[in-house]
């Protein structure tokens, strides 16, 4: 049983007080490992020997120069959820933006924190590895002169939540490979294992920082006796609402408070799966009172059932406009509601059968990773690589919808399906505007809420609902918009957007880095 220190922690929240900009030089190595999360031994993926992979604990501005080495057999790269690698898509690491790096090599990551606070996480995007792990917490805390609107915890837990399969991720690459979709998983994990212990003093408070790292499963998260104050969602100050339990969706993070202040015992830290027809799985964890008295009772009951439910919650955050961001200026001092879109995107997810296997698809196209990243072609003027929107051709294509730089467009997911979905953007947060049952229409915009909604990487799509989004697209790049469902991300369910201004400009863009890997066409 691992009880986790608090003291490093709140020496953490205490030290901020540094020059700013600060660089932070780190080497991490991936291996295979060994463990046995659900009783079963099996092969994981460790980061410097850890599973789940390091803490990247950094501060806002931040540089972080990582040296990644790869010793798995397979080709490997790790991308950096919601960190918006500003004018910088050349260190996102997905397959559209970077080389994988290969067996036995190196890369070495060079990116900015730029305003940018809040809870993250880091993950694998090369074929099925996130199933096996190599995923890790991304913690960018606030500089000491910017004012946080709570005060400073005492401490703070990181929870990696996620479900987990026994099969290995190859096991997992081989059966969407064949044409068959992901089976039910066989568990969740909490910090990758079903018993974690976070220990606390009566009367403190404590952040915890929830992470949604799982595969396909959307969860519940609650602790036994406590009430659950969100304070900040993706990177956004909300107002600071207590509830009993919060879904959190895959891909997604959510940051919150809870005082110790209740009776000294021990208590079910719980996230159990959301929206799955099948047998409910449930991971616990224990919070310890420093002075308990007791072992932890009966499981608390379970959280409350349907889509309605949920869908009030999600509506029920909203963006604390006076509160400061990163930099010290209220959110709400960019009017979003004002915003003139020129464009709106229609991404409607399906899963058809192509050529007699399991495909998912955006707007009936399902994507195929190009030979060569759609970044490096661009730059390296390789024709043939990736077709813009409007050319594209058959059910499988590489699929890039063209934008211009400052234009704002509104993107509104539909959901005909079923299975609820969860999408990602990198390179922005996007205002989640409106959630809405059947077909969205454009008297849907009527709903749209245009004044405090909050802006997140990653939001849901409840089944057979649409929800809208609102982007001002002012990082140039290429940019991957994918489910963050893995398996379905793997068989097609992306694009990229290509945010693209004809004028050359460092001022827009950063150059092509020394140390870029090619491969592909793009090798001399
Ligand atoms: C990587 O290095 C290890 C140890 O030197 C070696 O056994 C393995 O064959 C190498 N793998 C590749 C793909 O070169
Ligand atoms: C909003 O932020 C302000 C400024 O930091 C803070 O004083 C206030 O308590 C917050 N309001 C809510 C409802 O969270
Ligand atoms: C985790 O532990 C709880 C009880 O502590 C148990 O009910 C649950 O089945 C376990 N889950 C897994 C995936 O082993
Ligand atoms: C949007 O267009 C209106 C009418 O042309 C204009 O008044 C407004 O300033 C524009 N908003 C932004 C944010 O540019
Ligand atoms: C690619 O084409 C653009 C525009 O034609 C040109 O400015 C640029 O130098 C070319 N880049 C390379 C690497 O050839
Ligand atoms: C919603 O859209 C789908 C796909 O276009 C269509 O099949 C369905 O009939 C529509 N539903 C309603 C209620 O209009």
């Amino acid at each position: 049983m691992r009880i986790v220190s608090l003291i490093w922690m709140v020496g953490f929240w205490s030290g901020l007080v540094s020059g700013e900009d600060a660089y932070k030089y780190y080497t991490w190595t991936v291996t295979y490992g060994t463990a046995a999360p659900l009783g079963v031994s099996q092969q994981v993926i460790l980061i410097n020997g850890q599973f789940p992979g390091p803490n990247l604990d950094c501060v806002t501005n931040d540089n972080i120069i990582l040296n990644l080495i790869n010793n798995l057999d397979q080709h490997f790269l790790l991308t950096w959820n919601g960190i918006k690698q500003r004018k910088n898509s050349w260190q996102d690491g997905v397959l559209g933006t970077n080389c994988p790096i290969p067996p036995n090599s190196s890369y070495t990551y060079k990116f900015q924190t730029k305003d940018q606070i809040g809870t993250y996480t880091y993950f694998p995007s090369t074929l099925m590895h996130r199933a096996a792990g190599g995923f890790g917490a991304l913690n960018v805390y606030a500089r000491s002169v910017i004012p946080i609107p709570y005060p400073i915890p005492d401490g703070d837990f990181t929870l990696l939540i996620g479900d987990w399969y026994t099969a290995t991720h190859k096991a997992l690459e081989l059966m969407l490979d064949s044409g068959m979709p992901l089976p039910y998983p066989e568990g969740i994990l909490i910090n990758g294992r079903n018993a974690s212990t976070m220990s606390g003093d009566p009367g403190k408070t404590y952040m915890f920082r929830v992470s949604n790292v799982g595969l396909l499963t959307s969860f519940n998260w609650r602790i036994q006796g406590h009430l659950i104050k969100v304070v900040e969602v993706e990177g956004s100050h909300v107002i600071q609402n207590t509830y009993d339990s919060i879904d959190v969706h895959v891909g997604q993070s959510v940051t919150a408070l809870v005082t110790l202040d209740q009776p000294p015992k021990d208590y079910h830290i719980v996230a159990s799966a959301r929206f799955t027809e099948a047998p409910l799985l449930t991971a616990t964890a224990v919070l310890h009172y420093s002075n308990s008295e007791g072992s932890v009772a009966d499981m608390p009951p379970p959280p409350p059932e349907g889509v309605e439910w949920s869908v009030e919650q999600a509506r029920s955050f909203r963006w604390n406009l006076t509160a400061n961001a990163a930099r010290p200026n209220p959110q709400g001092s960019f009017h979003y509601g004002m915003m003139n879109t020129t464009r709106t995107l229609f991404v409607a997810n399906s899963a058809p059968v192509i050529e007699g296997k399991q495909r998912y698809a955006v707007n009936g196209v399902s994507y195929v990773n190009p030979d060569t990243p759609l970044k490096l072609a661009d730059c390296l003027n390789i024709s043939g690589v990736f077709s813009l929107d409007g050319a594209w051709r058959g059910e499988l294509a590489t699929a890039v919808v063209e934008t211009a730089l400052h234009d704002s467009i509104e993107i509104v997911f539909q959901n005909h399906e079923d299975a609820i979905q969860t999408w990602h953007l990198d390179g922005y947060d996007f205002w989640v505007v409106g959630f809405g049952e059947g077909n969205w229409t454009e008297s849907s915009r009527e709903g749209y809420n245009l004044v405090d909604a909050f802006t997140r990487h990653t939001t849901q799509v409840y089944p057979k609902y649409w929800s809208a989004v609102l982007v001002s697209l002012d990082n140039q790049g290429m940019w991957n918009l994918r489910s963050s469902m893995w398996g379905r991300q793997y068989l097609g369910q992306q694009l990229y957007i290509r945010v693209y201004d004809p004028v050359h400009s460092l001022a827009n863009e950063y150059d092509m880095p020394t140390n870029a890997l090619l491969c592909g066409r793009a090798l001399p």
